[in-house]
């Protein structure tokens, strides 16, 4: 996309899968499947047009409050997952995982911790997977961590500034935020990096994450681009 202005950072939030999958007369976990299949296009085609990160909405802290056997198949979807990722690894690609892993499976966990660790030196591309990851949680995080500090000393409380809690945040390490595509026709953040997206531009799309493909991509950086992005300014 050549004279076009490329976010650096995108943040998808891979949403409609249920519905595409309804549409079809069949199970909700196929539309997760269609959807990780999407997910793992999309890492290449970002790639292509010369995106340096991008950071995916895979499981919410409210993702809990669905049908137990919807959550397992998540879960399910993320261990076959798991080996695709590491491939990812050959192609000097960094994973970070945004979120809260200790409630899940001991071997997902422990499978997460390593391919984070085994990636950490790829500078190639950035891929984030926010799972069971809430921005009210990722902050409520920072502050307690903050306070501890504080607490014992460690801090002065009035030194605190928004650089101490950035610091904090699962994206420390991954370029600011410039983008969020949002599918499925819903037009809101739904607890996705709320912190971040404090300058971030907004792209909301009809279509469905499963249905998500190369075209939707360009069109939604096309529009980015063709944004005065003013930060407060004029
Ligand atoms: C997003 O698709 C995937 C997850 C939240 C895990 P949904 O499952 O929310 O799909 P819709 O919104 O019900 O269509
Ligand atoms: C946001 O989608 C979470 C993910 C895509 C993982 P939801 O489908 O959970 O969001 P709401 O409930 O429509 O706000
Ligand atoms: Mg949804």
């Amino acid at each position: 996309m050549e004279g076009y202005q490329i976010p650096a950072h995108i943040g998808f939030i891979m949403d409609g899968n249920g519905r595409w999958a309804k549409k079809r007369g069949m199970p909700r976990n196929f539309g997760h499947t269609k959807g990780a299949e999407v997910f793992k296009k999309t890492i290449n085609w970002c790639r292509e047009l010369g995106v340096s990160c991008a950071t995916f909405y895979a499981f919410s802290t409210e993702n809990w409050k669905r049908p137990a056997d919807e959550i397992e198949g998540i879960m399910n979807l993320l261990r076959r997952y798991i080996k695709d990722i590491r491939a990812a690894a050959k192609e000097d690609i960094r994973i970070i995982i945004l979120g809260d892993i200790a409630p899940l499976a001991e071997d997902i966990r422990l499978e997460l911790v390593d391919i984070m660790e085994s990636t950490r030196s790829n500078t190639g591309f950035i891929v984030g997977i926010a799972l069971n990851y809430g921005g009210r949680d990722e902050i409520t995080r920072a502050a307690r961590i903050l306070a501890r500090k504080a607490a014992d000393g460690e801090i002065d409380a009035e030194q605190i500034c928004e650089d101490s809690i950035e610091r904090l945040l699962y994206t420390s390490e991954m370029p600011k935020l410039d983008m969020i595509i949002r599918p499925s026709g819903e037009q809101r953040l739904s607890n996705f990096l709320i912190w971040q997206a404090a300058y971030a531009e907004f792209v909301f799309m009809d279509v469905l994450w499963p249905d998500f493909d190369k075209n939707a991509l360009v069109s939604a950086i096309t529009a980015y681009s063709q944004r005065n992005r003013r930060f407060g300014g004029i």
